[in-house]
């Protein structure tokens, strides 16, 4: 049984819910209605645990608290009114996933057969192999309902899973519902705007402006609100303040309660005491099965594949449009004694001009090449985390561990940058016949890739919306030519100050470092602005840059997100 017992929610001096008081018990298919706006969300999100602002009464559920001892993440299911999963894969893979992340190994010894039952439970057999993006609003809300079936919940909340859908639809999904309602004494709570079916629920609450209006019976709710038949019910609420509403109905509440009890059909009797509760998957599992399903998903994106190439092939050859002929070799000076001053004039200046432009050649290579990495970097990572952010906080419910998460993230982007990093290396090295040790110069490469996919993992994860996460860290991308000092001196405050965040500057600068006892390297050192810092301490920057990006990425997967 779930009890709320005058609950209030208030946010920002606003309530939400005003003194809600109700009961449902065990095996009970509950409809939340009540004009928009009303307080059915809240209070779906305050039985999950995951309501916004402060709240005041008990929930209890079955004998327990739930302020000291809140859902195991297997007990409860919420089904958001958007299905959310991966548009890439089939539905069978989507709860394929969805079991393995949810229901430890050895709580499903049979995991193809659970796949099968769930399809055929939600109706989604003749629709497994289709991929997501081909499925209709309806089939979709089947699938959001078979992925949050996994673990078997005992309460599963559903908000407005039949919103937008025709009317044929709609009446399937709600006669699902009430069927799931029916096994293993499973409470169904679900917020609808339609009040077609009402006859199909065990109970109804009304909610009006954050008061209860009514929880009863849904024959007797034309009765009390004194209206013909349901559609009438929010022009009559109008007609009244919700404390007037809250009034009446406790005062209705006591001589209605025992015909609700006995219109409830708890069918399963077993006293309400807590089974050994299936515990979630350890954060290693959870790992395998995301870094797994990433590369799904990535095989599967035709157009992000097809960039990721273009990418990868395509930057190398810009930066050898720069020095198809190889980098010419420095002459020396004859310093030839005997020549007369007209001479040795004519060749010292020659020499200045040669060596400036050299000089400025390889430094200007290997920025050009840092730059297009940290662009691949922002490519990698920046919508990363923010595109499936609703995915991500689903499962996150649904007892998934944001480490796990970051994790896979990692590892999957490590692959990226390393693919990216090392054929720019190798490529420019080999076809412009770059100087140098090609050994030393791919770890910063490697490193300063790896930074700004850590840092725009670390944006993503902290901003909402793809689009807005994606604009910024090409802004990042942006800022690092000016900033790193590389190309026009900075002035000196402006340098010390923003240098330390520049991953760029430090790329360039361990690279030009790698040079060291070669010729370019004094040439080189006549031309840039910038002073050149010691590789040592250019790893060490970069590698603080990439624990900076991913730590803070972990703290905005962990901080909840969206509705
Ligand atoms: N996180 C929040 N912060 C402040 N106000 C909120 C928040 N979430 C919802 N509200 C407000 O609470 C009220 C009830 O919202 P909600 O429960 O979503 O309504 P319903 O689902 O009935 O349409 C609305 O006025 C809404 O603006
Ligand atoms: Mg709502």
């Amino acid at each position: 049984m779930l009890e709320l017992a005058n609950v209030s929610i208030e946010t920002n001096g606003h309530r939400l819910l005003e003194n809600i008081s109700a009961t449902f018990p065990k095996g009970h298919f509950g409809a939340i209605i009540g004009p928009s706006g009303c307080g059915k969300t809240t209070l779906l999100k305050l039985v999950a645990g995951i309501a916004p602002g402060d709240e005041e009464g008990t929930v209890l559920w079955k004998t327990r608290d739930l302020s000291q001892q809140d859902f195991a993440a297997s007990e409860i299911a919420y089904v958001p009114q958007f299905g959310v999963a991966h548009e890439e894969l089939t539905a069978r893979e989507c709860i394929h996933f969805a079991l393995r992340l949810r229901v430890r190994r050895a709580d499903r010894p049979d995991s193809e057969a659970t796949i099968e039952s769930l399809l055929e439970e939600t109706g989604m057999r003749d629709f497994a192999d289709q991929p997501v993006k081909t499925l209709s609003g309806g089939q979709r809300r089947r699938l959001a309902l078979a992925m949050e079936l996994t673990c078997q919940p005992e309460i599963l909340l559903c908000d407005e899973v039949t919103s937008g859908l025709d009317p044929h639809s709609e009446n399937e999904i709600v006669r699902l519902l009430h069927g799931l309602s029916r096994r293993a004494g499973r409470l169904v709570l679900s917020v609808t705007h339609s009040l077609e079916h009402l006859s199909l629920y065990d109970s109804v609450t009304v909610l009006y402006k954050g008061a209860l209006a009514y929880q009863g019976p849904p024959d007797f709710l034309a009765h009390y609100f004194g209206v013909d038949s349901p559609d009438q019910l929010y022009a009559r609420l109008a007609l009244r303040e919700p404390a007037e509403w809250a009034a009446s109905w406790t005062k209705h509440r006591n001589a209605l309660a025992d015909a609700a009890k006995s219109n409830s059909q708890p069918n399963d009797p077993s006293p309400e005491t807590d089974a050994d509760l299936p515990s979630s998957p350890g954060p290693v599992s959870q790992f395998l099965t995301l870094f797994q399903r990433r590369l799904l998903v990535f095989s599967r994106s035709g157009p992000q594949l097809l960039l990721q190439a273009g990418l990868v092939l395509g930057f190398p050859l810009l930066v050898a449009v720069f020095a198809l002929d190889g980098i010419p070799a420095v002459k020396n000076l004859s310093m030839g004694l005997d020549l007369d001053v007209l001479t040795r004039l004519n060749e010292a200046r020659e020499f200045l001009i040669q060596s400036s432009k050299v000089g400025s050649l390889v430094s200007g290579i290997v920025m050009f090449q840092v730059i297009l990495l940290t662009l691949m970097g922002a490519n990698n990572s920046g919508r990363e985390i923010a595109a499936e952010r609703g995915i991500f906080e689903q499962e996150k419910l649904s007892g998934l561990s944001p480490l796990a998460y970051v994790a896979s993230k990692a590892v999957f982007l490590s692959v990226l940058v390393a693919v990216q990093s090392t054929w720019m290396g190798v490529f420019v090295h080999h076809v412009c016949g770059f100087p140098g040790n090609l050994g030393s110069q791919l770890v910063m490469l490697l490193l300063v890739n790896a930074a700004m996919t850590s840092i725009c993992l670390a944006v993503s994860s902290l901003l909402s919306s793809p689009e807005q996460a994606s604009l910024v860290s090409i802004y990042l991308v942006g800022f690092q030519l000016p900033l790193s000092g590389a190309v026009l001196a900075l002035p000196d405050l402006l340098g010390t100050a923003v240098r330390p965040f520049i991953s760029a500057y430090w790329s360039w600068s361990g690279i030009l470092q790698t040079l060291r006892g070669e010729r370019y390297y004094d040439i080189v050192q006549t031309v840039v602005q910038s002073p050149l810092a010691p590789a040592a301490l250019c790893i060490a920057v970069l590698s603080i840059h990439i624990a900076a990006g991913l730590v803070i990425a972990w703290i905005g997967c962990e901080r909840r997100k969206l509705a």
